[in-house]
């Protein structure tokens, strides 16, 4: 029942006793109710009032049957006696009114109503800079149960009522009593807003020559460097086209980042979720219990399901820093999520699927704290595994190169940064803007940038190695990026300039992970050539026969008349020399 078609009188009586009005009209859904709270207005003014309130769903629990007649039987007499229910909470009859005996449930002369208990919390564009999110527990009855699963956005309209607490001290907790659910779409996004004035500033800054070079320095303008990695999160950002929906193939870029600490990772990834719209930043632990995707915990002696940070970031985009830390749940639940955008869940009586159509920028510091060139990808990454790897359009390893003139510049940057802003970047206000207007356009693809995507994929394919295997999704990937290329530009079409771009990020990609397109290898040292393995041995000086033949036959790759033979050939052509019997340096 939409609010605006009762008549004033009922309107005005709703507004000030919803409870009594409610009982009489037979309990309708109101619509479009005009008294709009945020999650933080919720205060002691509305108690027992209707309120409509938009926010994310983050818990729901089972459904169960709540008693709203119930009734208890004597043993001795048989006269009935009803409980008295009072909100969620249930007085049972001590005895017999009659006759003093016990009593038992009588289930024949009960009524029940579907129950089910769900969290709000607000929404993560409404959050004040670095505030934990505000949540309100919500009770939904009857139709309303399973009208919304976590992760949702809704416009919650119920009365807010008031519990005890256990020990009946004077503090009460407060609950929604859900009345009406309602969606939220992506339209209602805070930061979409978008005035005519500032359309004009975001198409006149898209005609500026270089405006795809001022994009990416106005992006954490406070990071020296790593062009790469800011070009790569932009495309990210404004992301490619979803497909339909019965042809579900994901339109989100994924991008991982993984290297040396130290070198601006995780502000890059802030970054991202602050200019982004809808992002969020969480670690790979995850804040809660439901961690990264979802988890049931029991909570009140109900099974309760929980989303975690990738399916809060629905339609958004998620950072998710120190992925290396995720837990076995996530791991295995990533899998689905990042290809299938959806995470499933079966466990004590929930079953649901949730929508995780999200964007994950992840960053994972390597096994050993730092990168080791001499192993694969998959090792330096452990435990994430390689298929996980496989759904990341993008991989960016990033390293500490101690070079004397990034050094110097690095360090120009920091102190002088601390002196005077650049003026020269686009205003972060303009640029979260931009970002979004160009999340909207919807380039067509061109049959010429087809044809060089297609070209390209097909050499890819030739690429034979262990930890990296060329499928289709790669293809994909290329149309993905070629398309985000195309969108941070507002063009219409996309051409072959978005497609070459897109290609030109994959080959960087592709080569910082030790795949060479032109020879169809990969170069990392200990898969390639057992030389360069041997020749490793010698980085710190001198070494003992025995040793070089323990280490390396422990490798696996090496039997011991393999290394003398190495040895006898290295002395032979002075790579290495014999200082002492039995003792050899490079
Ligand atoms: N290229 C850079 N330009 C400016 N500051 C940098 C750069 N690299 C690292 N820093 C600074 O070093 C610090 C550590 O960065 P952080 O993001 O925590 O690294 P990571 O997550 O990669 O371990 C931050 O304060 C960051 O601003
Ligand atoms: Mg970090
Ligand atoms: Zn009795």
């Amino acid at each position: 029942m939409n609010f605006d078609e009762l008549d004033q009188i009922t309107q005005q009586r709703l507004l000030q006793d919803p409870i009594t009005v409610l009982k009489e009209l037979n309990m309708p859904r109101i619509s479009n109710f005009p008294t709009k709270k945020g999650l933080r207005d919720i205060t002691v003014d509305v108690i027992n009032k209707m309120i409509s309130v938009p926010a994310m769903v983050v818990r729901s629990s089972e459904v169960k049957p709540m008693g709203t007649k119930i009734t208890y039987r004597c043993i001795e007499c048989n006269v009935l006696t009803e409980g008295r229910i009072q909100g969620l909470i249930t007085k049972i009859p001590k005895k017999c009114n009659e006759c003093g005996g016990e009593v038992e449930l009588d289930p024949i002369n009960c009524d029940f109503i579907d129950f089910q208990k769900v969290r709000l919390q607000e929404l993560p564009e409404d959050l004040p800079a670095g505030q934990l999110p505000d949540y309100i527990d919500v009770t939904l009855l009857d139709k309303l149960v399973n009208e919304c699963r976590p992760g949702d956005r809704v416009l919650l309209t119920g009365i807010v009522r008031i519990e005890q607490e256990e020990h009946k001290t004077s503090l009460f907790n407060l609950r929604l009593e859900g009345n009406n659910v309602e969606y939220v779409g992506g339209s209602q996004n805070k930061s979409q807003d978008i005035s005519e004035t500032d359309e004009y500033e975001i198409l006149a800054l898209s005609k500026d020559e270089d405006i795809y070079n001022k994009l990416i320095e106005s992006f954490a303008p406070d990071i020296y460097g790593n062009e790469i990695i800011k070009e790569s999160i932009l495309l990210l950002i404004v992301g490619s086209i979803a497909r339909s929906v019965n042809n579900s193939r994901r339109g989100d870029i994924n991008i991982f980042l993984v290297g040396d600490p130290g070198l601006a990772k995780s502000e890059l990834l802030k970054f991202a979720a602050t200019v982004a719209p809808r992002g969020l930043y969480t670690s790979g632990r995850g804040v809660t219990a439901a961690g990264l995707t979802a988890a049931v915990v029991k909570e009140d002696d109900m099974y309760t399901l929980e989303a975690g940070a990738i399916v809060l970031g629905d339609q958004g985009i998620c950072c998710i820093d120190e992925m290396d830390k995720i837990s076995d749940n996530d791991r295995s639940a990533l899998h689905e999520v990042m290809e299938q955008q959806t995470c499933s869940v079966a466990k004590g009586g929930i079953v649901a699927t949730l929508n995780a159509r999200t964007s994950i920028l992840a960053a994972a510091n390597p096994r050993d704290g730092k990168y080791d060139l001499a192993r694969s990808i998959k090792e330096n990454v452990e435990p994430i595994p390689v298929p996980l790897l496989t759904r990341f359009d993008l991989i960016h390893i990033v390293r500490d190169l101690k070079e004397p003139t990034t050094d110097q510049f690095i360090k120009d940057h920091i102190l002088n940064d601390m002196q005077d802003k650049q003026q020269t970047d686009i205003d972060i206000d303009i640029f979260r803007k931009y970002l979004s207007y160009a999340k909207k356009i919807e380039p067509r693809l061109s049959d010429k940038a087809k044809q060089l995507l297609g070209d390209f994929y097909m050499k890819m394919r030739t690429i034979n190695s262990d930890t990296m295997t060329v499928t289709p999704r790669q293809l994909e990937g290329l149309v993905r990026l070629a398309t985000a290329h195309a969108r941070l530009l507002l063009k219409d079409t996309v051409d072959t300039d978005d497609a070459e771009r897109a290609i030109y990020l994959v080959m960087q990609s592709l080569e910082s992970i030790g795949a060479d397109i032109e020879t169809g290898t990969t170069k990392y040292i200990g898969k390639l050539s057992k030389k360069d393995s041997f020749m490793s041995m010698f980085a710190n000086g001198n070494v003992s026969e025995d040793y070089l033949i323990e280490t390396l036959v422990k490798t696996g790759e090496f039997t011991e008349q393999q290394v003398k033979d190495m040895i006898q050939k290295a002395l032979k052509s002075g790579t290495i020399y014999e200082p002492t019997q039995g003792i050899y340096s490079k």
